[in-house]
């Protein structure tokens, strides 16, 4: 089983839009999908409340007081994560998960905030979790050619864990409406007209392709 952690404090990143849409598409690959909801406020679990029947399979994972009923056999395993997560239900879902997407928006504040968390991951994880854990950044919600999707790209290029290890940086994903679409109906991008959603489509691949190949496993 692949266990995908999508994770970053920061409120609104896109933890839920990336957690969903990379649930239906491993479903919709035939993948038997598992989808854990760690966040109060169930995003994903609307979601799939609201997703229509004839699409793919996702199975729902209700987490209460930290435990997890996963089916048996569940292929990939995605947990969606709350904002502002305390450092014991962090170290707890850090230990469980083999890959983290931590998604990052194009503002200083964003940026700052991920500088912080990363600071405070590592020192979380050379105490209590997986260290073998392969983490990747996104940009999300980005405004092709701005200064801002710019400097985020800089940015995120650039960024390496406080003991010197780079993070890869994966996509930069544009804001779409696309995605407020798919996230009121329980859908994706790749469950939507083609026509419609290419370039995201486009955008997502390099991830994709991560996340297919052993390179995003310990
Ligand atoms: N690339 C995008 N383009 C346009 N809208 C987006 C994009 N990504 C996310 N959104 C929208 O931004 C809002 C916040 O996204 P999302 O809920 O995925 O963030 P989150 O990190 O899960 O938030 P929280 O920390 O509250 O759980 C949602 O309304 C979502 O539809
Ligand atoms: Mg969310």
């Amino acid at each position: 089983m692949h266990t995908i952690l999508i994770l970053n404090p920061k409120g609104g990143c896109g933890k839920s839009t990336i957690a969903t849409n990379l649930a239906g598409y491993f479903a919709m690959r035939g993948k038997n999908v598992s989808l854990a909801d760690c966040d109060p406020q169930c995003s994903s679990s609307d979601w799939l409340k609201v997703r229509p029947d004839h699409l793919a399979t996702i199975n729902h994972v209700p987490v209460k007081k930290g435990k997890l009923l996963v089916p048996g056999d569940t292929e990939i395993l995605i947990f969606d994560t709350p904002a502002s997560i305390h450092d014991q239900k962090m170290a707890r879902i850090v230990s469980a998960a083999q890959t983290m997407i931590i998604p990052v928006l194009p503002s200083p504040i964003d940026m700052r905030a991920a500088e912080r968390f990363l600071k405070h991951l590592i020192k979380i994880r050379k105490k209590t979790v997986n260290k073998k854990i392969k983490i990747a950044t996104v940009a999300n919600r980005v405004r092709e050619r701005t200064l801002a999707a710019a400097k985020l790209e800089g940015y995120l290029e650039k960024l390496e864990l406080p003991n010197g290890k780079k993070i890869p940086f994966m996509t930069l994903l544009r804001a779409s409406q696309n995605y407020v679409y798919a996230a009121e109906r329980g859908t994706t991008i790749f469950e939507m007209a083609p026509s419609k959603t290419f370039p995201d489509r486009e955008q997502w691949q390099p991830l994709l392709k991560w996340l297919n190949s052993k390179r995003s496993l310990p």
